[in-house]
C-alpha cells in the first residue's frame, strides 16, 4: 500500500513539473504522436456520435431552397477553412492543426447528417472548429448540412454561380446583426498601399473573406 502511494505521488509530482516547466509544446507546428492522434480521434468521434444520436433530421433535408441558402453561408463562414471547389489551398487551411476536412473532395456517403448538424452547432474544442449555434438558427445550420453533403458533386463553375449573390450571410432568422462592421473589415483587407501589388498567391484574401466574417 505504501509502495502504491509512493508511486502515485511520484507520478503526480512528475506530471506537475512537466506542466510547470513548459515541457509540452503547445504549438500547432509540433504534431501529435500517432497514438495521441488516434486516441483524440476516438475521443472526438465517440463524443459526437453519442451526442448526435437524438438529433431529428428535418423532412426533405436536401431540398433546393436549403441547398441554395447553405451555399451562400458556406462561402461566407466555412470556405476559408474547409476550402471550396476550385480552391486548392489557403493560409488558414495550411496553418490549422488538426487540418479541416475538405468536403468537396470527400464522398457524400462519408457524411452523417445528424453528426454534421451537431458539430456545426456545437463546434469542436481545441481544433479551430467554431460553434455556430450561438449565432445561427437550426434552420440555417440544416441548410449548411444539406449543402456540404452535396459539395463533392458541385464543380468550381457551379460553386461560383451558387455563391455569386453572397454579399454577407443572412442572419435574419438568428436575429444577429453583424453586418455593421462589414465595410471596415473590407477596408482592412484591401490595405496594400497604392502602387504596391499584393504578393502573388495572396489574391484569395479578397476572394474568400471579402467581409472578414469568415
Ligand atoms: C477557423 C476554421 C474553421 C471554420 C471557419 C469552420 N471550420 Fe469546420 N472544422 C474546422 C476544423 C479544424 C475541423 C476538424 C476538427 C477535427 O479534426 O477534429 C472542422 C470540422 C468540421 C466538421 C466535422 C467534419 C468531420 O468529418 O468530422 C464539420 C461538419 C464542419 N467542420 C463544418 C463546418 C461548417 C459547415 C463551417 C461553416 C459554418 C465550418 N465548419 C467552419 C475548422 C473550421
Amino acid at each position: 500500500m505504501k509502495k502504491i502511494t509512493l508511486i502515485l505521488l511520484t507520478l503526480l509530482i512528475s506530471a506537475s513539473l512537466y506542466v510547470w516547466f513548459g515541457v509540452y509544446d503547445i504549438g500547432a507546428n509540433d504534431k501529435h504522436w500517432a497514438v495521441t492522434s488516434e486516441l483524440l480521434e476516438i475521443l472526438r468521434d465517440r463524443s459526437i456520435k453519442v451526442r448526435a444520436e437524438n438529433v431529428v433530421v428535418p423532412d426533405n433535408l436536401r431540398n433546393a431552397t436549403r441547398i441554395a441558402a447553405g451555399a451562400i453561408n458556406y462561402e461566407e463562414m466555412c470556405s476559408s477553412c474547409h476550402l471550396a471547389p476550385g480552391v486548392e489551398n489557403n493560409e488558414l487551411y495550411t496553418g490549422l492543426y488538426p487540418q479541416p476536412p475538405v468536403f468537396y473532395k470527400s464522398a457524400a456517403s462519408d457524411r452523417d447528417d445528424k453528426e454534421d448538424f451537431w458539430v456545426i452547432k456545437s463546434g469542436i474544442k481545441l481544433t479551430g472548429m467554431p460553434a455556430w449555434g450561438p449565432s445561427h438558427s437550426d434552420e440555417e445550420i440544416w441548410a449548411l448540412v444539406a449543402f456540404i453533403n452535396q459539395l463533392n458533386k458541385i464543380s468550381a463553375d457551379e460553386y461560383l454561380k451558387m455563391t455569386a449573390g453572397s454579399t454577407g450571410h443572412d442572419d435574419s432568422a438568428a436575429g444577429v446583426d453583424d453586418h455593421d462592421n462589414a465595410s471596415t473589415d473590407e477596408d482592412s483587407h484591401q490595405e496594400a498601399p497604392a502602387g504596391q501589388e499584393a504578393p502573388a498567391g495572396e489574391g484569395d484574401h479578397q476572394e474568400t473573406s471579402t467581409d472578414g466574417k469568415t
